[in-house]
């Protein structure tokens, strides 16, 4: 069922929410879009659209030109430190304190939501704020927290093509790498099983802002309909999910989500700011 802006929330919708024990909220690019964070694949301002994933976002490419890379990364990271979580990480930080269980499973490699407050959210594509030698792979500690700092590239776009040499280990000396997944990685491995055993125990799925087109991940809200789960599709945008999923909300993630948060819990609308 398609619902979009001027809709209601159907009645089952509410009642399927009001009645669920154990909730998967899967995201991607698009939950945080409306804090100013760009997606990968929508047209004219997706990263993907406008920059090279084999340049940037590879080990091949990491060995072959790191000050690139590392520079780009923190260009990006740059804009994360600068953003605020927005109305959807927010109430999705809420529906926590409305379910019994509640994991968050994002694509995402911000800190919105954990800002949001949702707590133990699994990153199945790693995170900005986790470095790691190249070599050796032991964590190194995050540079420059303050966004406004000198140093590391600018968070404006301007910045995006600038090249930072990346700092050293300080067990061997190897080249420190964000704390990412990139094409050609494998995820993970006790994180992805954590997240698969979740999508196969619980009884409604959100998929939010995610195309649903990226392999392993996009498998998380398949495996939940696969195991009786209830899909609910948060996305402007129709995806390959949309035949999976018992609800489509054609609406941006925060209003869509304030919209549900209203019909079902109204109460619980005072804490979304
Ligand atoms: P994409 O850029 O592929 O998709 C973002 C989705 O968000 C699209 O389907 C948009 O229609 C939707 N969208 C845009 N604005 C929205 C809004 N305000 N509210 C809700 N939805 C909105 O991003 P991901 O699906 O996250 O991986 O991409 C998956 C992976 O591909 C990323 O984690 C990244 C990328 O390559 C790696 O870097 C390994």
């Amino acid at each position: 069922m398609i619902i979009d802006d001027s809709s209601d929330i159907p009645k089952d919708l509410i009642t399927l929410l009001q009645c669920s024990r154990r909730v998967v909220v899967f995201t991607g690019a698009g939950v945080s879009a409306e804090s100013g964070i760009p997606t990968f694949r929508d047209p004219l301002t997706g990263l993907w659209k406008n920059f090279s994933a084999e340049m940037l976002a590879t080990p091949a490419a990491f060995r072959r030109d790191p000050a690139e890379v590392w520079g780009w990364y923190e260009w990006r990271r740059k804009l994360v430190m600068r953003a605020q979580p927005n109305t959807a990480h927010l109430a999705i930080a809420q529906l926590a304190r409305l379910i019994p269980e509640v994991s968050v499973i994002t694509q995402n490699v911000d800190d919105l939501h954990e800002r949001a407050g949702s707590e133990a959210v699994v990153h199945l594509h790693g995170s900005f704020f986790s470095p790691r030698c190249f070599a050796c792979s032991r964590p190194h500690p995050v540079l420059s927290p303050d966004p406004d700092g000198d140093g590391d590239g600018d968070g404006d776009v301007a910045g995006a093509g600038k090249r930072i040499e990346p700092p050293r280990c300080s067990r061997c000396n190897g080249r420190i790498r964000p704390g990412v997944v990139w094409f050609g990685e494998r995820l993970d491995r006790a994180l992805f099983s954590q997240a698969k055993k979740a999508a196969r125990e619980c009884d409604v799925l959100f998929s939010i802002g995610a195309s649903v087109e990226v392999q392993p991940a996009a498998i998380i809200p398949i495996e939940a309909e696969r195991r009786g789960a209830q899909i609910v599709q948060i996305n402007p945008s129709a995806t390959a999910l949309d035949i999976r999923s018992r609800f489509n909300l054609r609406m941006p993630a925060g209003p869509a989500l304030e919209k549900l948060l209203r019909a079902a819990w109204p109460d619980s609308l005072r804490n979304l700011s």
